[in-house]
């Protein structure tokens, strides 16, 4: 049976990072995945998750099974997180969390649900991603059976949103239809709605029987944690619905312990929990349940007033950091001489910058100077050093 399959190509983001593995050069930068490092290229195991740990290895009194959906301490926390604790969506009940292994199966298991329980005549619901968005979320929701479109999204021309454009085209999604919207730090581009234009976005969805899916992934690393959910509260109003996929890859640096969410909102508490007992069964039948100990860090820094305000405080050393480094990149690609106006890095946000370099640029990057950058020219800001960025802007002049 095996004889005749060819390799599947490497994967555009992943796969990188085993290429990067395998370059022997002592001088090679690796700017292609979403990973924070630190000024000595180093990706830190975080203070706060450091001393959870060390509190779980004491406390800890079982390995055995957690329910199908996971704690209910940590769906409470992730809840609290996403929309504050006091928001009527907690006091009414009427959402219902659910831990996945990180943020890619939350959206997996979102993309089985909606399959499963929205398909119409037999034919599942089209899920709507921006054009362009994060390489994996096509795969992930083909996978699971639903069909994908794009809407507009990026104005290449002026590195901003094209607002109106994309607003015009989620205007006419038809009712049924799942609008996938990056809470913040939109993977690849770095530009988000403005406050007014995610109000504008919320009014053209609401009440048109579109189902909003939040893929918040970055919480925390453009201005702070309750104002990147700014967005996604513009959504989360009176009676609305949606779907919420959170990650705590980035934001607690827990990358290999694969930790996430899926939040579905629901009108009444009761939907809520009929919307849960099938999120279930598709988890069930795909990973049985969720592996323990990134949800118990998570829970444990969450719920301790003072861990959690070290973890806010090591949150925006991260987010400082970033921008430091948007800062360096620009002022160094004019120093270099680089032609273009590369102030635009200064405003994105989040990890990501969005170049504007072309495939051909990047893949003589990686030809001639070893440095690996997502095809669609997508940077990871975090990944520049003050010790790597001469040397960045020198291979950047070189190649365009
Ligand atoms: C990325 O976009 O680089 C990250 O979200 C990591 C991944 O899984 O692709």
């Amino acid at each position: 049976m095996f004889e005749s399959i060819q390799p599947a190509p490497p994967d555009p983001i992943l796969g990188l990072s085993e290429a990067f593995a395998s370059d022997p050069n002592p001088a090679k930068i690796n700017l292609s995945v979403g990973v924070y490092q630190d000024d000595q290229g180093h990706t830190p195991i975080l203070g706060s998750v450091k001393l959870a740990e060390q509190r779980l290895l004491g406390s800890e009194q079982t390995k055995s099974y957690k329910p199908i959906s996971g704690d209910p301490g940590y769906a409470a926390a992730v809840q609290r997180l996403i929309f504050g604790a006091d928001h009527e969506v907690i006091a009414a009940g009427r959402a219902a969390t659910a831990h996945t292994p990180g943020g890619t199966a939350a959206l997996r298991v979102a993309g089985d649900y909606l399959k499963k329980m929205h398909s119409r005549d037999g034919v599942p619901p089209t899920v709507w991603i921006s054009d362009p968005t994060w390489a994996n979320h096509a795969n992930v929701f083909q996978a699971a059976g639903l069909s994908v479109k794009t809407y507009p999204y990026f104005d290449p021309a002026t590195n901003s949103l094209s607002f109106d454009a994309m607003l015009q085209a989620l205007s006419q999604v038809p009712a049924g239809d799942v609008v996938l919207l990056h809470g913040c730090c939109h993977n690849p581009t770095g530009t988000d709605p403005t406050y007014e234009q995610w109000a504008r976005i919320a009014d053209c969805l609401a009440g048109r029987g579109v189902l909003p899916l939040v893929d918040f992934a970055y919480q925390g690393l453009a201005d702070s944690i309750d104002q990147d959910a700014a967005g996604l509260m513009q959504l989360c109003r009176p009676g609305c619905e949606m779907v919420i996929c959170s990650s705590f890859s980035k934001n607690f640096g827990l990358y290999n312990e694969r930790v996430g969410a899926l939040t579905a909102v629901a009108k009444t508490q009761v939907a809520a929990q009929a919307v849960l007992s099938h999120v279930k069964t598709c988890i069930r039948s795909n990973y049985s349940n969720p592996p323990a100990h990134g949800a118990a860090i998570v829970t444990t820094v969450l719920n301790d007033p003072e861990l959690r305000s070290r973890w806010e405080g090591e949150v925006k050393q991260m987010r400082d950091r970033i921008n430091r480094m948007r800062r360096l990149l620009a002022q160094r690609l004019s120093a270099k001489g680089v032609p273009g106006d590369y102030s635009f890095i200064t405003r994105q946000r989040g990890m990501f910058s969005y170049s504007g370099l072309t495939e051909d640029q990047v893949r003589r990057l990686r030809e001639k100077h070893a440095i690996y950058i997502v095809r669609s020219g997508r940077i990871n800001v975090a990944g520049i050093t003050e010790a790597n960025v001469d040397r960045l802007c020198e291979a950047i002049a070189g190649v365009v």
